[in-house]
């Protein structure tokens, strides 16, 4: 039986993934979503748009440095400035890789660039000439490439092969493409584009219609030997294709496609967990592959199947994606070897000292809750590890509420080594109450998007789990102010959603450096 082909996995959770509103990240955070891609075993990590900001240009120029074994590439537009800045990030990689993007869609030359189609063919070839001397690998994107002018299209990628391009990559960048569609875009430039088979065709798919993973997957039937996606789906507007469907659906139905990737599939959940910490975007349960329900069977006639044969409901094993099904508990009494134990399991490397914060952790979570599920343990894990600074911490709140009138609160935080606290009477519930003396206590006032809380496992004595998502409120009342997003776990459902707020809090107060965003700016020159 012929081998598998490999299509290559192009992850670009650190560049278009950070798009996603909110989803801003530190370079130590950045940095460690990194090395969980080359652990999951992607080829090319886009690790940000260095001329965005000089917090991007570090990140993508650490990733750079440290990055083995993975091909570390950066956003350039078409433009001088931009190409010699992703340069500068890069120049140190192993594996360097600039990726330029120059709108080609009508409706983009007609009235963002203003430019006609002679125009882009020369700015295009003038940008790959000016990159290919300074990088031997380089990507070209015709943005909005779905929404282009066949003809045109086989043109300018044909241009920009002649011009040293060693990939090309179709992006939907609306989302507007169908799978049908998208098939044929790549089987017409397999056809119709001399020295198409001088670079790898690559595509770029956005979910608007909720159809990236489908178009990606029909792209790599019409031939097209590299997928760019994103951890989770996330990205602009309604994400990218997410990494993990597009990767099992090739690796299940690899009799179908002829193909496959290098991804170590065992990573999946965990690097999923990681970005949904990270981001404080959680994973909706019945998300296909990692999902909290993607492995659950509920009905009744499923699960008298599953126990007579799995593979009568079950397509892929939980395990094949790192979903360890054990039921071992931990508890009170349970030593640090045992937990030292689950955490590797569970994919988390231990320093002794970070091991023994670690066990005190859990010593005091035990103390609160009988059953420690592997669910609790990787939320302390990730506590522990989370990479932000934090101007205010958490110390503790005392509480009086009644239904008929507003709750007292008093909450302690701790700033600069030294204890605050403020009582308030306000607020139209406990949890509106705590987040006003937050703010009485900050100083920051903030709109608050979004609340959500659910529980990390399963009994009423379990952790919630509380995600917020605060909007900046800006002096100028006709911009829009950054949004923020913030994550807390505790066994006390108030404690997890003060310590969000809080988190969420410290992210505005650490502010946001001003970003050129690569599609919404103007400065295409
Ligand atoms: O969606 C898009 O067009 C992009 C390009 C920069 C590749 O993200
Ligand atoms: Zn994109």
């Amino acid at each position: 039986m012929a081998l598998p082909r490999i299509v290559r996995i192009f992850d670009t959770t650190l560049r278009d993934g950070e798009q996603s509103p909110g989803a801003s990240m530190n370079l130590t955070e950045k940095m460690e979503i990194a090395h969980a891609l080359v652990q999951l075993n992607v080829d090319v990590i886009e690790a940000g748009f260095p001329i965005a900001s000089p917090g991007d240009f570090e990140s993508v120029r650490a990733i750079a440095q440290t990055v083995r074994g993975a091909t570390v590439c950066g956003l350039a537009r078409c433009n001088d400035a931009d190409i010699d800045r992703a340069w500068e990030a890069l120049e140190h990689a192993p594996q360097p890789r600039i990726h330029l993007f120059l709108a080609t869609s009508s409706i983009h030359r007609e009235f963002k660039l203003r430019m006609n189609e002679d125009e882009v063919v020369a700015r295009a070839i003038a940008g790959v000439q000016r990159a290919r001397n300074l990088c031997g690998d380089i990507e070209f994107s015709p943005e909005d490439a779905a929404r282009t002018e066949i003809d045109f299209l086989c043109r300018v990628v044909e241009a920009v092969i002649d011009a040293g391009a060693t990939t090309v990559n179709i992006p939907d960048t609306v989302g507007y493409a169908t799978p049908l569609q998208m098939h044929h875009v790549i089987k017409s430039l397999r056809e119709r584009v001399r020295g198409i088979e001088r670079a790898v065709i690559s595509v770029h798919c956005h979910d608007d219609l909720g159809l990236a993973v489908a178009n990606s997957l029909a792209a790599v039937e019409a031939g097209a030997g590299q997928i760019e996606c994103t951890i989770n789906g996330l990205g602009e507007r309604a994400g990218n294709c997410s990494l993990e469907e597009v990767v099992m659906a090739l690796r299940t139905r690899s009799d179908y496609y002829a193909a496959d990737t290098r991804i170590v599939t065992q990573k999946l959940v965990p690097t999923s967990r990681l970005v949904a910490n990270i981001t404080s975007i959680q994973v909706p349960r019945n998300k296909a592959i990692v999902g909290r329900n993607a492995f659950a069977h509920e009905a009744g006639i499923h699960q008298d199947g599953m126990l007579k044969e799995r593979r009568t409901y079950e397509i892929m094993r939980p395990e094949d994606v790192g979903l360890d099904r054990t039921d071992l508990v931990l508890g009170k009494h349970s030593g640090r070897a045992a937990l030292a134990d689950r955490a590797k399991a569970l994919g988390y490397q231990l320093s002794p000292e970070q091991l023994q914060s670690l066990f005190e952790r859990f010593k005091a979570l035990a103390d609160r809750k009988k059953e420690i599920y592997d669910g609790d343990i990787a939320a302390l894990c990730e506590h522990q590890f989370s990479a932000l600074p934090e101007r205010f911490s958490f110390v503790g709140y005392e509480l009086s509420c009644a239904s008929d009138r507003p709750p007292r609160v008093t909450l302690r935080v701790l700033q600069g080594g030294e204890e605050k606290s403020v009582e308030i009477t306000a607020g139209d519930g406990p949890i509106d109450g705590i987040f006003l003396a937050i703010e009485k206590l900050t100083g920051i006032t903030t709109i608050c998007r979004d609340f959500r809380v659910q529980a990390v496992t399963v009994g009423k004595d379990a952790q919630a789990e509380v995600t917020v998502e605060l909007q900046e409120v800006c002096p100028d009342p006709t911009s829009n102010g950054h949004i923020h997003r913030g994550r807390g776990v505790s066994t006390d459902s108030l404690e997890a959603s003060a310590k969000a707020f809080l988190a969420a809090v410290n992210r505005v107060a650490l502010g946001s450096q001003p970003k050129l965003h690569p599609q919404r700016t103007e400065l295409e020159s």
